[in-house]
């Protein structure tokens, strides 16, 4: 079995850098788009059969030294009673979001063995199959990036209802916020239980807050999580567009932080300090180049990322443009250049 991505996130020195792509199992791919274009991606999400066999193309595919579970962050909200759609060519949308007080009193607290268990069959199935290649990743949302998606009803550009209730009613926004961070302790703590070796939360819009109301809104559900989970396997904290944040994040009790483009890793190495591993940090759209600039740009953040703990990634998902081969070399630079840290 190798291990080595695990022993990387645990900050052990390792043989080499490893390498992993956030949204591995994705569009990019054209066996995921043959099963895509079968079923639908919520029904791809609830088939454990489909999720598992999706899970290990990016392995079959790229070499990568880890799995990620195909499912998605948004899971837990539709099990606790906001009907989730996903309409073709659009992103995620919840035709029923939650923006006051009332509403929250009404979500549901879930038993996730039955609202979810179909992603604690897809972890086991996919355990299964990838039979010791390499680990698997498990992973969902931090609730401040969950509420993001459930208050205004889907993406969004201002987060207007977010932000707004954010000020007018901060003791409000903290109840759903603790009522997300109680269901994805459930959530997170099943997949461990059912094989997941590492988990990762995505805060894809933490960076909306300024610190002080980062730590004052988002940071308290965020570690009710993070203690939730303490003690059973490596925790993987990725923040997206939250650079001036990072002095806080080096208090959260994860062993690895994933970054994304904005700042060189050495930076974030000083902002973060010594005792967390970092994971990431290459800007996808560079996977768009040729192979030799996507090699140069491989160098480059080795380079930066030399001289403590690194996990090789992209500093946010792969986009659908990317070509296989470009994907390939990116995986492939990695693992013929990096040398132990
Ligand atoms: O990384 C992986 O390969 C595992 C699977 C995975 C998906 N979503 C599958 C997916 C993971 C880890 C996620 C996380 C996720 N989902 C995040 C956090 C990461 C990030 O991108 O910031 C967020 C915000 C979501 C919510 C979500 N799901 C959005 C906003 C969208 C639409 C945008 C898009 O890329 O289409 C999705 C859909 C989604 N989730 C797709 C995949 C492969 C594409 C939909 C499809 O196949 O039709």
């Amino acid at each position: 079995m190798s291990d080595l991505f695990l022993r990387a996130c645990r900050g052990e020195r390792v043989e080499r850098v490893p390498v992993w792509i956030m949204r591995q199992a994705g569009r990019y791919l054209p066996q995921f788009r043959a099963v895509r274009a079968r079923v639908d991606f919520l029904t791809l999400c609830r088939t454990p059969e489909l999720a598992a066999e999706v899970t290990v193309q990016p392995v079959d595919e790229l070499g990568v030294d880890a799995a990620i579970l195909f499912a998605d962050i948004l899971l837990p909200l539709e099990a606790m009673g906001c009907p989730l759609v996903f309409a073709p060519g659009e992103g995620p949308t919840f035709p029923e979001p939650v923006r006051g007080r009332e509403q929250v009193e009404r979500l549901q607290r879930p038993d996730v063995g039955e609202s979810l268990g179909y992603v604690f069959a897809a972890v086991r199935e996919a355990r299964q199959r990838l039979a010791g290649r390499v680990p698997l990743i498990g992973f969902g949302g931090t609730p401040w990036t969950l509420a993001a998606y459930l208050v205004e009803g889907g993406g969004s550009k201002h987060f207007a209802h977010l932000l707004g209730w954010s000020f007018r009613d901060p003791e409000g926004l903290a109840l759903l916020l603790g009522r997300i961070a109680e269901v994805s302790v459930a959530y997170l703590r099943g997949q461990v239980e059912a094989g997941a070796q590492a988990i990762q939360l995505f805060d894809t819009w933490g960076g909306l807050l300024d610190e002080e109301r980062w730590r004052r809104l988002a940071m308290p559900p965020l570690l009710e999580v993070l203690h939730g989970l303490e003690g059973t396997v490596p925790l993987i904290y990725y923040l997206q567009g939250g650079a001036h944040l990072l002095g806080a994040v080096a208090e959260l009790p994860v062993q690895v932080v994933g970054v994304d483009w904005r700042l060189p890793l050495r930076s974030v190495r000083r902002l973060v300090g010594p005792g967390k591993v970092l994971q990431g940090n290459l800007d996808p759209a560079a996977l768009l180049a040729e192979p030799s600039v996507i090699e140069r740009e491989v160098e480059r953040m080795l380079s930066e990322g030399a001289g403590g703990g690194h996990v090789a990634n992209l500093g946010h998902g792969i986009l659908p443009e990317t070509p296989v081969e470009n994907a390939r070399a990116f995986v492939r630079a990695v693992q013929e250049r990096s040398c132990g840290s």
